[in-house]
């Protein structure tokens, strides 16, 4: 079946020439069972008229916040899209909406929904590589926002170079993706499991400013408690470092791996406990209480065992699933098997953080996910959010067989 086949899509054309082009994909988005409603800025029709984008959607084209018998059609636009598709999206809707800008349909339909927005730019070259028409495309990234990157080509006027529409393909691809992640996301499958979730690396003071510490960030344990809080779990998130999280989560911040355990115990029990943590194994037996001063001498740092938490809770069964991780630079797969048993969890989320983009610090990650029924899963290099999906998925199978 189609990836479009009865999924409400807002086509949202700016004004640019390559307005033309995105009748095409009107047109093929149709007939591929999607019902379609063209938002129009003033520009667009300016190339493309209203009456042509009505005369191929399956609904009719919009074009202001106010001539309309929908006295709030932004919201009702907005609501109701499994999917937004920005097409063609010129520097100012670009520039507007990562200002969150919401001054005609266009702008205003953007800022209201929650469905996926994918963004496919098409301009002249010196406008697309402008820094604020790159900042503002990265910051939309960062939301989520799929960018359909130009390509390179002829432009309006007779001239050559990078802005050109990219290919109706490409674009259909990405908006295919993005329904399918949106499908996903709005999965309401944890509704009523409290899951606690640890992030960031632990730091053991040697001192009152030095520490031991780790090159965790933190992102992917804080991707599993956002794709929890978003399939309607009861999250807390234990971290060592602050990032955004949806209002409805526990933060709790901690720095030590003592704080942490502390944390961890008095918030259980959980239905689906994730240690996404780097903590670290040992600490300074005796940290100074005054900043240690330079000396010309060698110094030695006595370090001792920090609790292995993840291991306390295999041992007590205070956590219904209990999932750890393991990162490993050889020997990946019998290292993480042998850490499954060792402190009894039901999967343990191993990845090489030898290999490049995978682990500390990135965006993306690599893993596999090992459970004591015995499945491997291997998930190929992918953002962390998906990742989290394909961990929680796993915990909640594992639940559901028990
Ligand atoms: O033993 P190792 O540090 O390699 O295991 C990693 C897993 O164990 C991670 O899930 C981490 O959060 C957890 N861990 C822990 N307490 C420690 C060390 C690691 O909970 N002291």
């Amino acid at each position: 079946m189609s990836p479009f086949a009865g999924r409400r899509i807002v086509l949202a054309v700016s004004g640019g020439i390559a307005a033309y082009k995105a009748v095409e994909i009107c047109r093929r988005l149709v007939d591929a069972g999607a019902h379609v409603t063209p938002v129009l800025t003033h520009a667009a029709q300016r190339f493309v008229g209203e009456v042509t984008f009505s005369a191929l959607a399956s609904e009719r084209a919009r074009v202001s916040l106010f001539d309309d018998e929908d006295p709030i059609p932004h919201v009702t636009l907005g609501r109701q899209a499994d999917l937004i598709l920005v097409c063609p999206a010129t520097a100012r809707v670009i520039g507007s909406y990562a200002a969150g800008l919401s001054d005609d349909l266009l702008g205003a339909t953007l800022i209201a929904t929650r469905a996926p927005v994918v963004v496919c730019p098409a301009m002249h070259t010196e406008m697309w590589e402008h820094p604020a028409t790159q900042d503002n495309l990265r910051l939309l990234s960062e939301r989520g926002v799929t960018v359909v990157e130009p390509e390179e080509g002829r432009l309006a006027g007779g001239d050559e170079g990078a802005g050109r529409l990219a290919a109706p393909e490409s674009i259909l691809t990405a908006a295919a993706e993005a329904l399918a992640a949106g499908a996903r996301a709005s999965t309401r499958d944890m509704v009523g499991l409290r899951v606690l979730v640890t992030a960031g690396g632990t730091r053991e003071p040697i001192d009152p400013v030095r520490f031991v510490g780790n090159r965790s960030s933190g992102k992917q344990g804080y991707a599993v408690a956002v794709e929890a809080a978003a399939r309607g779990a009861k999250v807390t998130l234990v971290a060592t470092v602050q990032r955004q999280v949806p209002e409805s989560v526990e933060l709790v911040l901690v720095e030590t791996a003592e704080e942490m355990r502390t944390a961890v115990l008095d918030r259980l029990p959980a239905e689906v406990v994730v240690m996404a943590a780097a903590v670290a194994d040992y600490r300074p037996v005796a940290p100074a209480d005054e900043k240690i001063k330079k000396s010309g001498e060698d110094r030695t740092i006595t370090l001792e065992p920090t609790p292995d938490i993840l291991a306390e809770l295999g041992r007590s069964g205070a956590a219904g699933t209990l999932v750890g991780f393991a990162a490993e630079t050889s020997d990946v797969l019998a290292n993480a098997e042998a850490k499954l048993h060792a402190k009894g969890a039901d999967i343990i989320v191993v990845n090489d953080v030898s290999a490049p983009k995978v682990g500390f610090d990135h965006d993306t990650n690599e893993v596999t996910l090992l459970d004591a029924a015995g499945d491997r899963t291997a998930v190929p290099l992918t953002s962390k959010r998906d990742v989290a999906q394909a961990i929680l998925d796993r915990a909640v199978t594992l639940r559901n067989l028990r």
